[in-house]
């Protein structure tokens, strides 16, 4: 009776055990009395978020026409409404009038975090922890389920391999495989341990999540946000469907809609993604909610006259939800009534909601204690998991000298780079409820470092993100003669990160790269820190800099994870899971490209390449250094024939060949050098995290059915041809041999 109890307490009630006389599955009866109009508000999602703005009046007023709007029944799902008070007070404007009694369903971004800020995605993904990024998730879903929220638009699963693309910091990368793990990891963690079985009421802690953006939208063309998507259906299906697919294995409750068209195509009315795909091939339940906006904009698109059009086109195709542009609300009742929209499917689409909502423990319980925010944002663990996934996910490009970590005995340091005390800047895009105030930025994170070992450290930014600033040079110069190491800390304010983010120059900051020569010239040891959200073209840094550490967007605890790394405390153990390209012409660069008919050879005119750069990028997929080193074996092989059917396994020897405990990414490499269509010149088939003490040796098995090594054809079906496959292992900075094996054809 805690449901009734609690809503007697608040706002005029009497329906609240009504809800309790719910059968144990409400929605065929609800279905069945629903009218078109209450059907419709169930697929219309408006913004919800508090009036937080500075005139308290005008707040009033907006907070006014939420609840007005509430107590009329018309909005089914509220984006960005959280808050425990003020989800309560909507929640309970909603019921408080409602014919059937049926609850609003609260939905937000929790990307990386709802308080506690954890790394950017991007960032988390070089942890090649997929178990990290699952605990952070939970974190986050406890955070902002205390908070009303029972949906979030998240894990953003969308292959990038274009850093001109703001977004590429939502996802986990370049690589298929990789962002399928993360993504499956990610659904689990926002979704709990009952995350496969969409008939199951979540746990208390957990938020239903959200698959996006449902398809190809990484491939924006020349990286500008919401452009064409122009893949064939082979590269759809090879590389950007995997993480949905794992999503929706994973049990994911929700699919958003892609703003690109693929295959000339809108997302948001394509029926071959969202009924042959996500329905017919991949069986998903899940509700699908178009992005913001995205129905109205079929019309710009050109495949819709008018919104009306836009809002048949969009449901026809299995669009169930309407974020924010009111395209259903306007136009769907006259459509069905008109004959255009048929009845049963928007039945279907309706249907899929409520089960949402079920599924979100709404008809259980639609309220939220609001003495938990207390107890639990930002609760001392939480912190502590954004230190650990912080310290995870950073990546040591280049360490000459052992420059890094910093020696015993320092006697004066110098902390410079304008981000180096920002604490908006470090919690990166699509904050939610993070604060700059509660972060802990590097300056914060040094401080204590530097009373416990003694030295100095000074404090000069040097220059602004994005001006120069002449006297703060020359005070920055002046304390680099007279300290024994400068950290620099340069990168990208998140305000040039994320949605609406494009970039056609990816360097840094102009006044920040003066900085950083300026730095240089004084001879002293320089080590570049950068925070950065996505590979920006580095070769002046990767030629000069001493040391070069990506801290990325770190989250709320990422200057003490920064101080935790550059102290020596923690080994640095990320590694990249997307290639930097040596300058931004080179893009799109990927480690898992196709060969051509003309492999690069350097110096020769008339092969792949380029005549002004390297065809390789400046850091590979993959790459990462550590505070110790570490060796491979040859990989060794029970046998080299393979069987359709077998568990194809493997072994390698990993040595730590140096003097700290630290961690090495084992990753395995496979390729099909001959098949009935060209193939990758390498893919990821797996990769396990190893700790290893100095000196240590330790044996790493791949174990993986054969059916692995198959390619999925451009309708979606698993091919495996037999012939030669050619497998290695790798670390950060180093890979084995190929080992030859042979797959004989099927008996
Ligand atoms: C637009 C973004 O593309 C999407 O990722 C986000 O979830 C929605 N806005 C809602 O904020």
């Amino acid at each position: 009776m805690l449901f009734c109890s609690r809503l007697a307490s608040l706002a005029p009630l009497a329906l609240a055990c009504a809800l309790f006389a719910q059968p144990a599955d409400p929605v065929p009866a609800l279905l069945a009395q629903m009218t078109v109009e209450e059907k419709v508000a169930e697929l219309t999602q408006r913004g919800g978020g508090e009036p937080l703005g500075p005139d308290p009046a005008a707040n009033a007023r907006e907070l006014d026409k939420l609840l007005v709007q509430a107590r009329a029944g018309a909005v089914g799902s509220y984006l960005g409404a959280c808050g425990a008070a003020h989800t309560n007070r909507l929640q309970a404007a909603t019921l408080e009038r409602s014919r059937l009694k049926i609850p609003a369903l609260f939905a937000h971004d929790v990307i990386h975090g709802y308080r506690t800020i954890f790394p950017t995605p991007l960032a988390e993904s070089s942890s090649w922890d997929p178990d990290l990024a699952e605990r952070t998730a939970a974190v986050a879903a406890r955070e902002a389920r205390a908070g009303g929220v029972r949906w979030t638009y998240a894990p953003m699963v969308d292959i990038a391999r274009d850093p001109r693309w703001g977004r590429i910091v939502e996802g986990a990368g370049e690589d298929p495989r990789l962002g399928a793990l993360f993504a499956a990891a990610r659904v689990r963690g926002f979704q709990g341990p009952t995350s496969a079985d969409h008939a199951a009421v979540l746990p208390a802690d957990r938020l239903l999540a959200c698959a996006k953006h449902f398809a190809a939208y990484g491939a924006a063309e020349g990286g500008r946000d919401y452009n064409i998507a122009d893949t064939s259906l082979l590269t759809l299906r090879q590389v950007y469907l995997p993480p949905f697919k794992a999503a929706a294995d994973a049990g994911v409750a929700s699919f958003m809609t892609a703003f690109n068209e693929v295959d000339a195509v809108p997302a948001t009315a394509s029926t071959f993604l969202l009924r042959a795909v996500l329905r017919d091939q991949w069986r998903s339940p899940a509700v699908v909610i178009s992005d913001h906006s995205a129905v109205s904009e079929l019309v710009a698109h050109g495949v819709a006259a008018d919104r009306r059009d836009a809002a048949r086109l969009a449901l026809r195709a299995g669009t169930d939800i309407d974020m924010a542009c009111d395209a259903y609300a306007d136009h769907l009742a006259a459509l069905v009534k008109d004959g255009l929209v048929p009845m049963p499917d928007l039945d279907a689409a309706v249907e899929r909601v409520l089960r949402l909502k079920a599924r979100a423990g709404l008809f259980v319980d639609p309220m939220t204690d609001e003495t938990l925010e207390a107890r639990v944002l930002l609760a001392p663990e939480h912190r502590a998991l954004a230190r650990e996934a912080a310290v995870r996910s950073m990546v040591l490009l280049k360490n000459e000298n052992s420059t890094l970590p910093l020696k015993p005995g320092l006697r004066r340091v110098l902390l410079t780079g304008p981000l180096a005390d920002s604490g908006r800047d470090i919690l990166g895009t699509w904050a939610a409820l993070g604060k700059g105030g509660e972060s802990v930025t590097p300056l914060a994170g040094l401080k204590p470092l530097a009373a416990r070992a003694s030295f100095d450290l000074r404090h000069e930014p040097g220059c602004k993100p994005a001006a120069d600033d002449a006297a703060a040079l020359a005070r920055a110069l002046d304390e680099a003669r007279q300290a024994d190491v400068i950290i620099a800390v340069v990168g990208e304010e998140e305000t040039l990160t994320g949605e609406g983010r494009s970039l056609s120059m990816i360097e840094l900051p102009a006044p920040q790269q003066r900085l950083l020569e300026a730095l240089k010239a004084t001879g002293k040891p320089l080590v570049v820190v950068l925070m950065i959200a996505r590979p920006l073209a580095l070769s002046w840094v990767a030629d000069n800099a001493d040391a070069v550490l990506i801290a990325w967007h770190g989250g709320t605890e990422g200057g003490s994870a920064l101080a935790d790394v550059l102290s020596g405390d923690k080994n640095p153990s990320g590694r990249l899971t997307v290639s930097f390209p040596r300058n931004p012409g080179q893009i799109p660069i990927h480690y898992n490209h196709k060969p051509t008919g003309r492999p690069n050879q350097p110096g020769n005119r008339f092969t792949t390449g380029y005549l002004d750069v390297p065809i390789t990028p400046l850091y590979p997929f993959g790459h990462g250094l550590a505070y110790t080193t570490f060796a491979l074996s040859p990989v060794r092989v029970a046998s080299t024939v393979l069987q359709p059917g077998n568990v194809l396994t493997a072994q390698v020897d990993i040595t730590n060949t140096g003097d700290r405990p630290g961690d090495e990414v084992v990753q395995w490499y496979v390729r099909d050098p001959v098949a009935s269509i060209t193939r990758p010149v390498k893919e990821l088939l797996a990769f396990s995290r190893i700790t290893l003490g100095p000196g240590e040796t330790r044996t790493v098995r791949l174990s993986i059915p054969v059916a692995e090594l198959a390619f999925l054809d451009a309708s979606g079906n698993l091919v495996l041809e037999p012939g030669e496959f050619r497998l290695h292992a790798a670390g950060g900075a180093m890979r084995t041999p190929d080992v030859v094996l042979t797959l004989k054809p099927k008996m």
